[in-house]
């Protein structure tokens, strides 16, 4: 059963160089920074922004204010390239999109019913 929704969008080019440091110390896990490491050229904006959006999307979607720590949720990706989401407690789906300009990322709660 979905219990929540959630969407953000993120203006790409707003992510100046001191905000990506910041977010990269600030939201990103152990994982997540070492997936960053992997990355080149634009491609590194679009992991950082899509982890950021992503996890928005989820804060949305759970609906309260109790995930205060963005650390706490890990989006990391499959062989593939499908994006999971790992939070305590949680059962959550995430889609990611890039564009030029902007990262859109969306978030579902699941819980059995
Ligand atoms: C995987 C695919 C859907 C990504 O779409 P895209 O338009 O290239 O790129 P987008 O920016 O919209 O999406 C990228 C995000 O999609 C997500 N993604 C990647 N592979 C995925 C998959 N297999 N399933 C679901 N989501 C996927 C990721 O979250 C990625 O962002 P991230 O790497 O920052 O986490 C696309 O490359 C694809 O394989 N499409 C299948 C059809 C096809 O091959 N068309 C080409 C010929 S017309």
């Amino acid at each position: 059963m979905i219990v929540g929704i959630g969407i953000d969008i993120v203006e790409n080019r707003r992510i100046d160089e001191n905000t990506f440091n910041n977010l990269k110390e600030n939201i990103l896990t152990v994982k997540e920074k070492e997936v960053l490491l992997t990355k080149k050229g634009k491609k590194k904006l679009e992991y950082l922004c899509g982890r950021f959006a992503g996890k928005e999307a989820v804060i949305k979607a759970i609906g309260d204010k109790e995930i205060l720590n963005m650390k706490e949720i890990e989006i990391l990706n499959r062989e593939n390239g499908k994006p999971y989401v790992i939070l305590k407690d949680y059962n959550i789906l995430i889609s990611i999109s890039h564009e030029k300009n902007y990262t859109v990322a969306e978030a579902i709660v699941l819980k059995e019913e």
